[in-house]
């Protein structure tokens, strides 16, 4: 496939879970396309269904609703649904061969009684990959991910969490996937470890020509590594853009207001700048509002983003936006012309 083409296309993908008597709407509504060879960066507040996303993506959940299609073909349903498609096991496991995911919390995600090696050559096994070369494939996995030889013969207790990160990595990759789900892969490291494990994941992009969904609340991070950006909110997008645009020229009021509080590290833009307040906290996913999700802390809100959710739709090449009243929004959040995003 080439680069640009379309790999994943979700189609109106739902994702409800049942909360007593009623429905947790996780994810309502998501249209997406992810491109072969892209860097997908998902950001939004916590709960807001990244982590859902991801799976449905990668089949650990199905959809309540609506398709995941890749290469063209249908590979997630709703579970009734999968007959209707006619998804054979072997297209289930070729599926889930190419898309792999990595965790925010690499201890829980390695199993504490297998060595790196065990848990490095397990899937090789399973997909039946490198056939008699299992063990010099692994060596050279954790090479590629900056771990030394004798790893492969120690336990996960007996690494820090960076090291442990890099073990999920060359696990993952261990079964060649094309695509590359990355949630939240680096929040749970210190600091000193992130931008590593981040220039690592960048490089092994580049090297193996992967497709990567990165999901993270780290706006910084995002606008670092990847090449397009969606922004969610209570389980359905607000925006979407490439990430140089969507940094210079956000237009929903909501990603104004993320990147309002990124700290910039110029003392004297940093004075200067409109930092925006959101009131309120953000909706439980039980009591979703009906129409425009965002509609109960947007000051520009009415009674039509009460009763109807706006589409998501293309207002320059590219940049998609759902909102009711861009152009309000535009005229007023310009006019003090102090308005600075990272
Ligand atoms: N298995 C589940 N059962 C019930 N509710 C769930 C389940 N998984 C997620 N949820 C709910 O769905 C919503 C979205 O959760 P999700 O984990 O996708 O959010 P997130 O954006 O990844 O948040 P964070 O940034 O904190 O990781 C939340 O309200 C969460 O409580
Ligand atoms: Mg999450």
């Amino acid at each position: 496939m080439k680069t640009g083409e379309v790999l994943v296309e979700l189609n109106d993908i739902c994702e409800y879970f049942s909360v007593g008597k009623k429905k947790l709407k996780a994810l309502d509504g998501i249209n997406l396309v992810i491109h072969s060879g892209e860097v997908l960066g998902i950001v939004g507040e916590s709960g807001c269904g990244k982590s859902t996303l991801g799976r449905v993506i990668s089949r650990i959940y199905h959809p309540t609703k609506g398709q995941v299609v890749y290469k063209g073909m249908v590979s997630n349903v709703p579970r009734r649904e999968e007959k209707e498609h006619r998804l054979t096991e072997k297209q289930k496991k070729e599926y889930c061969k190419n898309v792999q995911v990595i965790f925010q919390d690499p201890y829980s995600s390695l199993n504490p009684r297998h060595t790196t090696r065990k848990s490095i050559i397990r899937g090789m096994e399973v997909h039946n990959l490198y056939p008699g070369h299992q063990e010099e494939r692994m060596k050279e996995l954790l090479q590629m991910v900056g771990l030394p030889e004798s790893a492969a013969d120690r336990y996960p207790h007996e690494f820090s969490g960076g090291q442990r990160q890099r073990i999920c990595i060359a696990r993952a990759l261990s079964i060649e996937p094309e695509l590359l789900i990355c949630d939240e892969p680096i929040s749970a490291l210190d600091v000193s470890i992130q931008s590593q494990i981040v220039n690592l994941l960048i490089s092994l992009k580049e090297r193996l020509g992967l497709t990567m969904v990165f999901i993270s609340h780290d706006l910084s991070v995002v606008k670092y590594i990847c090449d397009r950006v969606v922004v969610m909110y209570l389980g359905t997008v607000m925006e979407v853009a490439d990430s140089q645009e969507l940094y210079r020229n956000p237009l929903h009021f909501y990603t104004k207001a993320l990147l309002s509080a990124v700290p910039i590290a110029d003392p004297e833009v940093e004075k200067k700048r409109h930092r925006i307040l959101l009131n309120g906290d953000i909706p439980s996913p039980v009591d979703a509002p009906k129409g425009c999700t965002f509609c109960s802390r947007c000051p520009y809100a009415d009674a039509l983003c009460e009763k109807e959710r706006p589409a998501l739709k293309e207002v320059s090449p590219g940049h998609l936006v759902s909102c009711h009243h861009l152009d309000r929004i535009e005229k007023e959040e310009t006019k003090e012309g102090a308005y600075v995003t990272v």
